[in-house]
């Protein structure tokens, strides 16, 4: 484990030189099958401690992920009304809507003038409630479940998700924003502002949520006792869920 440890160390350093070739994802994912969650996130401490900035960490994410995509797949086995459960099936809701989300704007960039997307105007003003609805999951994650994974040691992963969070906010709050005001602006001037809000929103997010499902959360299962789970779900009660929260 020892040497593997150092091996994985120098792939993620050339990975963060930029070199981020088919055979280098090859050899990723093989270092990486027999580590668990919790050991890698020790590592990526360890690396950043090392010098790497979080910034950089951030990017070499990514492409850290598409190597770790085979390695992290065990299904996490989790009953209804366990918080990660909960934020997993919100998630669903949330992919969801980007879904919606990419196909009106795609509506939007074709037509030529308020008249024609009467329709897509009104979904945009619903997707938009929603998504913002959904910072309620962003702060069960943020007061609630990353706190519990710090006391457990692991740091890093959490602060990367908080950095994505505050990103991601701001441009659902400006999609809501743009979704409400439209009418001030001139039918070109509107699409030119929803392009790029919106294609950050369609990128990012399932990003975001993908990175949530196959590593932070199967890494919070395993470092959380499992005693602890019941005040965690008292806790995130107190916060509240989304509208469109499954039963939880
Ligand atoms: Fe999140
Ligand atoms: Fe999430």
């Amino acid at each position: 484990m020892k040497n593997n440890k150092e091996e994985i160390k120098k792939l993620l350093k050339k990975l963060k030189a930029g070199s981020s070739s088919k055979e280098l994802v090859e050899k990723g994912k093989k270092l990486l099958s027999g580590i668990s969650p919790s050991e890698l996130a020790i590592l990526e401490q360890e690396i950043i401690e090392e010098g790497v900035t979080r910034k950089e960490m951030r990017k070499l994410c990514d492409v850290h992920l598409e190597a770790m995509k085979d390695s992290l797949t065990a299904e996490l086995d989790l009953k209804p009304g366990h918080p990660v459960h909960t934020l997993m099936e919100e998630h669903k809701m949330i992919l969801g809507f980007v879904d919606k989300l990419r196909l009106i704007t795609t509506s939007f960039k074709c037509a030529k003038s308020y008249d024609e997307v009467k329709e897509e105007l009104e979904l945009l003003k619903h997707i938009s409630e929603h998504l913002v609805e959904a910072d309620k999951h962003h702060q069960r994650e943020e007061d609630v479940l990353f706190p519990a994974l710090e006391k457990q040691g692991v740091t890093e992963p959490p602060e990367i998700m908080r950095e994505e969070h505050v990103d991601l906010k701001a441009n659902k709050a400006a999609l809501y924003k743009l979704a409400r005001n439209h009418k001030k602006l001139k039918y070109a001037d509107f699409v030119k502002k929803l392009e790029p809000i919106s294609s950050y929103i369609c990128e990012e997010l399932p990003k975001h949520i993908y990175k949530e499902d196959n590593i932070l959360y199967p890494m919070a299962v395993q470092a959380i006792p499992g005693k602890a789970w019941a005040q965690l779900k008292v806790e995130c009660d107190k916060i509240g869920y989304c509208c469109f929260t499954p039963a939880h």
